[in-house]
């Protein structure tokens, strides 16, 4: 999920063209409740373009505070970059995923002219940005999220090997999650012969793990 993907910093490889996130290192990890809340020092936007365009005077951006609070996600970098990432499903398998980007007018700086600019001009580095910047990268998240899912398929009932504890966490509240939507429509499904039905669960020949087949601002 792409949910899972945007709060693992393991997949660094994977961006070493735009470098989003560097020097990172997971402080903490722990559920409550139907929150995974983490902690991160890294190095946000810390791509030579990105960086060029980030005012780190007031602070580092490198504080991260990310929440998988169920069933959204949203981070929060030293108050001054934030997201907001919601999923819209669009059938067993596949899901459209909406983010939304809040940058502190702060947080922004124009190369030889500094922190203040005019805010038209703030206004367009930020639809440039979207183009030359998030939508490549979130289009490498798909591409292989779409091979994962299509190995899934394929070898379901294989081990998938997980080192990432944040992934690990995701996945049991998003299954506990899903176990708890059973047990609520169980009763509902119930038949007079004893027999239950339960509501569209997945099967072996059709699994629901959905992966992401858009990001869009
Ligand atoms: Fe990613």
């Amino acid at each position: 999920m792409i949910l899972e993907n945007v709060s693992d910093f393991t997949h660094g490889f994977l961006h070493r063209k735009f470098n989003p996130f560097g020097e990172s290192e997971l402080l903490r990890c722990e559920t409550i409740g139907d929150r995974v809340e983490l902690q991160y020092r890294a190095k946000i936007a810390a791509g030579r373009l990105q960086n060029m365009f980030i005012n780190r005077a007031e602070s580092d951006c490198d504080n991260m505070t990310a929440c998988f609070d169920y069933p959204y996600h949203w981070s929060n970098t030293d108050d001054r970059i934030k997201h907001f990432l919601f999923t819209l499903p669009k059938n067993s398998r596949e899901n459209r995923h909406i983010f939304i980007f809040y940058v502190s007018p702060t947080a922004i700086k124009m190369p030889l002219i500094g922190p203040r600019i005019p805010q038209w001009l703030m206004h367009r580095m930020m639809q440039a940005q979207r183009w030359i910047t998030l939508q490549p990268l979130l289009g490498q998240d798909v591409w292989v999220l779409k091979r994962e899912q299509e190995g899934w398929e394929r070898h379901w009932n294989r081990p998938a090997p997980e080192f990432s504890p944040v992934v690990n966490a995701f996945q049991d509240l998003t299954i506990r999650k899903w176990e708890d939507y059973l047990q609520r429509t169980q009763s509902d499904t119930n038949t007079d012969d004893g027999r239950v039905h339960l509501p569209s669960a997945p099967t072996e020949a059709a699994p629901t793990e959905a992966a992401p087949t858009e990001a869009a601002q």
